[in-house]
């Protein structure tokens, strides 16, 4: 997908969410599921805007979250495939995920933990953030008591990924995407 289009699919999740610290989690999935795409050799842009847009009904419809999606998906011209694919991330969805919805659920989570563990470094950085701090942080049961860590450990069990080797891929995606000119706009950090 070119900048241009990207662009179309921020103004979109613009659309239906306002808060910053939402639309701050939305690129940091889609930045890790652009990743991921590379690595399972996925369609990056496809990963992506399915990463963007996942929470796209969250901040109307926190109790019904995912399944608000769907109206407002396909009244953007969204086809049936895309919107499961966002619908999938769903903690109780009933049925097999592919890859992509994998990855979905795996990152959905990872990268707020991750960015968590940057914010309390004395740097406040991705870049030197350490897997074993972040592993030592996952035991720490009062340091970011809403992310689920059964889902951190369990979703990337689901992928087939070393938890370790989630986390090491996690930072570095978003460490680089950060110093991107796209991500400029409104910094996951800060
Ligand atoms: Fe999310």
């Amino acid at each position: 997908m070119n900048n241009v289009l990207r662009q179309d699919v921020w103004q979109i999740l613009r659309q239906h969410v306002t808060s910053e610290v939402l639309l701050k989690h939305c690129l940091a999935v889609e930045i890790a599921m652009r990743a991921y795409a590379v690595k399972f050799e996925g369609d990056a842009a496809y990963w992506g805007t399915v990463g963007l847009l996942h929470d796209i009904d969250f901040e109307k419809y926190p109790e019904d979250h995912p399944e608000h999606a769907r109206e407002i998906l396909s009244s953007h011209g969204y086809d049936e495939n895309f919107i499961t694919d966002v619908q999938s991330h769903a903690r109780d969805w009933p049925m097999e995920r592919t890859i992509l919805q994998k990855v979905l659920l795996a990152v959905d989570e990872m990268t707020g933990f991750v960015i968590a563990c940057a914010l309390v470094r004395p740097d406040k950085s991705l870049d030197n953030l350490e897997v074993k701090s972040v592993v030592k942080k996952m035991k720490d049961k009062a340091f970011a008591r809403a992310v689920n860590r059964e889902t951190l450990i369990t979703s990337a069990e689901d992928m087939g990924i070393d938890i370790k080797e989630h986390i090491e891929f996690v930072i570095k995606a978003l460490a680089e995407a950060t110093k991107k000119p796209e991500y400029q706009e409104l910094p996951l950090i800060g």
